[in-house]
């Protein structure tokens, strides 16, 4: 066990989960938030703290060398506090949106967002890295449902091609960031190994389940109609149209994060595996 304490903000999300895992097993000492700690059901060796950007909870900078910091609404003055209490080290999840490479991403509310934390982090006075992933392969989830009870998937633009990241590959990079010297003041774009078509990413998980299963196109209009139903905000929806219907004719080119983490990146196919149960496998 090191005597460096290390604080992990989204300790109970995807990436999170897999960041607070990668650590102990390393032998790190943890400290993970969360709002609800019998639901967030950490791992043992964790020390869980209850509490949120809103409520921060007394001393939860004590003792803290370095900070992930999730970029949930009020991140930016945890960044903030967490530097004025004496936290050396930032390490900040934001997104590829971030770096505005494209066209769709300026003004995008995920650009807005992320940049806006972005700069508290840059600003707090600590050492920071940034990490700005691309889509992650998680988003595939919301496939589970309609794979599971229709065996297949309806969706717009079924040639576009994106590079799916595994939420353990954003971990541990962060773990990386968060633990080895070198990485002040940089800031990570990184994607999946692979652009897959998304046939092929439904593929993928046809082939780690067993199962054929069936690409069913759908019209932007349909989709967009069908999403307001159940709720996703025009803003989430518009954008999604746009990166998919960029990435028919500009797939993404991939970055995977093999030199920071250390190996080469999961592919699509690992995740599916990794993530079978969850589509009834
Ligand atoms: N999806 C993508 O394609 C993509 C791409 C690039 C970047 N990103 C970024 O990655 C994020 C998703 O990461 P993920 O999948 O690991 O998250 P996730 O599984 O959705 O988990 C959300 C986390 O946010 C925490 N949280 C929510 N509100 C909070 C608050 N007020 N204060 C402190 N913590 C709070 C939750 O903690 P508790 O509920 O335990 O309190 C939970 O751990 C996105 O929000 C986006 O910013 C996503």
């Amino acid at each position: 066990m090191t005597d460096t304490l290390f604080l992990i903000s989204g300790a109970s999300g995807r990436v999170g989960r897999h960041l607070v895992t990668q650590l102990i097993e390393s032998g790190h000492r943890v400290r993970a938030l969360t709002r609800s700690p019998a639901k967030a059901d950490l791992p043992a060796g964790a020390e869980v703290v209850t509490g949120s950007f809103d409520h921060l909870p007394e001393g939860i900078f004590d003792g803290v060398t370095a900070a992930f910091v999730f970029p949930a609404d009020g991140a930016g003055a945890f960044a903030r506090a967490a530097a004025a209490s004496g936290v050396r080290r930032l390490v900040l999840l934001s997104s590829l949106a971030a770096a505005l490479e494209h066209e769709r991403d300026h003004g995008s509310a995920s650009q807005r967002h992320h940049s806006a934390i972005e700069e508290a982090v840059r600003a707090s006075g600590a050492q920071w890295t940034i990490l700005r992933p691309g889509t992650f392969a998680s988003n595939l989830l919301a496939w589970s449902q309609p794979i599971r009870f229709t065996g297949g998937i309806r969706g717009p633009y079924p040639t576009s091609a994106q590079a799916p990241i595994h939420e353990a590959d954003v971990a541990a990079a962060a773990a990386a960031a968060l633990t080895q010297p070198g990485h002040e003041g940089r800031t990570y774009a990184m994607t999946g190994p692979e652009a897959l078509t998304r046939v092929e990413q439904l593929q993928a998980i046809a082939d780690a389940i067993g199962r054929e299963l069936t690409f069913t196109e759908q019209s932007p209009e349909e989709f967009a109609a069908e999403m307001a139903r159940y709720g996703v905000s025009a803003d989430i929806v518009t954008m999604l149209l746009r990166y998919w219907s960029d990435t028919v004719t500009e797939p993404d080119v991939p970055r995977p994060p093999d030199a920071l983490i250390g190996r080469p990146a999961k592919t699509l196919a690992e995740w599916a595996r990794d993530h079978a149960a969850e589509f009834g496998g």
